[in-house]
């Protein structure tokens, strides 16, 4: 499914040197947005979720998936089409993040051991781990393209920090 906030034919692509700015400006957003939140985990990550889908026209889908018992976590607030609803640690690229409690950066999703393919039209992802004030593991962030390769170092940095102030509200 398209991105809703792109205009038929638009290209879901951003220009390399173009990421710092979209990532500096959507940290700016939620900075601003975080604080009237009142440390509401599904305020936060569901408008969190809106404000990367908005920021990032590659990204077809975005959004969390919540630890909800002790190894496994299911969907939370996103934006795109419909996701998994549940997702145990020792399955697919959200399940590493969360098991490993490190970033997955994967170019080609075909080429990934366990990736679960909720939509059959993704190509690669990144998902990183989401910890609270306490330091727990809550949730992961993942971000699928229908593109491959879509995501490099400047998304992984960008997303990791937006998950680092995430975490000063959750
Ligand atoms: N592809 C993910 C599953 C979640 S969806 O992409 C929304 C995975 O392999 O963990």
């Amino acid at each position: 499914m398209e991105n809703a906030h792109r205009p038929a034919g638009a290209a879901a692509t951003l220009e390399a040197a173009a990421k710092p700015a979209a990532y500096r400006e959507l940290l700016q957003n939620l900075a601003a947005v975080l604080p009237a939140c009142d440390h509401d985990a599904v305020a936060i990550m569901a408008s969190a979720a809106c404000l990367l889908r908005e920021a990032l026209p590659y990204a077809s889908w975005a959004g969390f998936y919540r630890v909800v018992a002790p190894g496994l976590l299911r969907v939370g607030p996103y934006q795109g089409p419909l996701g998994c609803l549940e997702i145990p640690f020792d399955r697919g690229v959200c399940g590493a993040a969360a098991r490993e409690r490190r970033t997955q950066l994967v170019a080609d999703v075909h080429a990934f051991p366990g990736h679960i393919a909720c939509d059959a039209a993704a190509r690669s992802e990144l998902v990183v781990p989401v910890v609270d004030r306490a330091g727990e593991l809550v949730a992961v962030l993942d971000l699928d393209s229908h593109e491959p390769a879509a995501f490099d170092a400047a998304d992984r940095d960008g997303v990791e920090a937006v998950a680092r102030l995430l975490a000063e509200h959750l």
